[in-house]
């Protein structure tokens, strides 16, 4: 399959591809997406089929004006509805109670959708043209970290996917928070560009469930979701690494001692900001990813703001056991 390029001037065109039920890259304000017209199951199904995603696994339907919400989920409780009002079009995605318009497949065989209602203007205008709700996950091949600029997508899913529309880099950098209204409470899912803070002084108390477990409803969640092939470790560096090649992903101040090991480091923000660092965050592990580092050593993140995403992504990518937060 040839993958065709746009410029931000063609989304008619990648528009068209959406509407004759072929799957497109897009840039949003958190990261790049794989869309297909949600509505339709064999688009839905080549999402699928080119991230290699196990099909448990449900996306996140994407809507240009937030009356769409309609379209797709049956309901809207009072506090989803408070949500959207502060936070779309945003990086916050609801998960409602689906109509049955949604095909199963874009929902795993939930009775449940996720909705969002994505900042980046190019998103919306590409979904408004398509006339349709756009289906889609994170532009990336299942389990490899996630794309913030259209040649990380390229380079995982060029011949894989009918097109891309070439945007800039991603301004939030880690994907959009998840907050689910389909039980007594609302229930974080997911970590992400709008900070846990902002949602509980919108909505009071939300509870946060746990990053394990539950997997069929938020696979997103599963450990190594995230993981470089470079084994990542956070938060303390462990003293039986000499002679391996160490790269070192900073905050705030680098050590002297880093200074000393490490020959390659990013910062993923100097001044100790957590939404510079989220930005960051993706392009750093992808780039030590592909240097000759045989091991990453990352900085303790506080868990403020934008810092519990970063810090959910680095998690997960990291070695089982070597976390110390
Ligand atoms: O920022 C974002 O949300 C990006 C951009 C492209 O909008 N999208 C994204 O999609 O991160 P994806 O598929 O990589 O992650 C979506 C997560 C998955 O972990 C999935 O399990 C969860 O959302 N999800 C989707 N629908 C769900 C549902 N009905 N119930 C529970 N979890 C759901
Ligand atoms: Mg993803």
């Amino acid at each position: 399959m040839k993958t065709r390029i746009f410029t931000l001037d063609e989304i008619d065109k990648a528009a068209e591809l959406l509407r004759r039920g072929k799957i497109v890259a897009f840039p949003t304000e958190t990261v790049y997406g794989l869309g297909a017209n949600a509505l339709d199951e064999h688009a839905a199904g080549a999402v699928f089929e080119a991230k290699k995603r196990p099909s448990f696994d449900p996306l996140i339907v994407h809507i240009a004006a937030s009356e769409d919400v309609h379209r797709v989920a049956r309901s809207i409780p009072d506090a989803a509805q408070r949500c959207f009002d502060a936070f779309w079009p945003g990086p916050f995605t609801a998960i409602l109670p689906k109509r049955k318009d949604v095909p199963d497949i874009v929902t795993a065989g939930l009775d449940t959708v996720g909705v969002r209602m994505p900042a980046e203007e190019n998103a919306r205008r590409l979904i408004a043209a398509s006339g349709t709700v756009v289906a889609a996950p994170s532009a990336n091949l299942f389990t490899h970290t996630s794309p913030t600029s259209a040649e990380a997508v390229l380079d995982m899913l060029d011949g894989r996917i009918d097109g891309l529309v070439r945007g800039g880099n991603c301004s939030v950098g880690v994907e959009s928070t998840i907050v689910s209204f389909c039980e007594e409470v609302p229930v974080l899912y997911r970590a992400g560009g709008i900070p846990l803070e902002a949602i509980e002084e919108c909505i009071g108390p939300v509870r946060v469930a746990p990053s394990v477990g539950e997997e069929t409803k938020a696979p997103g969640r599963s450990l190594r979701h995230y993981a470089p092939q470079t084994p990542l470790y956070l938060g303390r560096i462990p003293e039986d690494f000499t002679g391996q090649k160490c790269a070192y992903i900073g905050f705030g101040q680098v050590p002297d001692t880093i200074r000393g090991t490490c020959s390659r480091i990013i910062n993923l923000s100097e001044d100790e900001c957590p939404a510079e660092a989220a930005r960051n965050l993706y392009r750093a592990i992808r780039t030590l990813d592909r240097s000759d580092a045989e091991v990453i050593l990352v900085a303790a993140i506080p868990e403020t703001g934008l810092g519990r995403a970063v810090r959910d992504r680095l998690r997960r990518a990291a070695e089982d056991g070597f976390h110390v937060y």
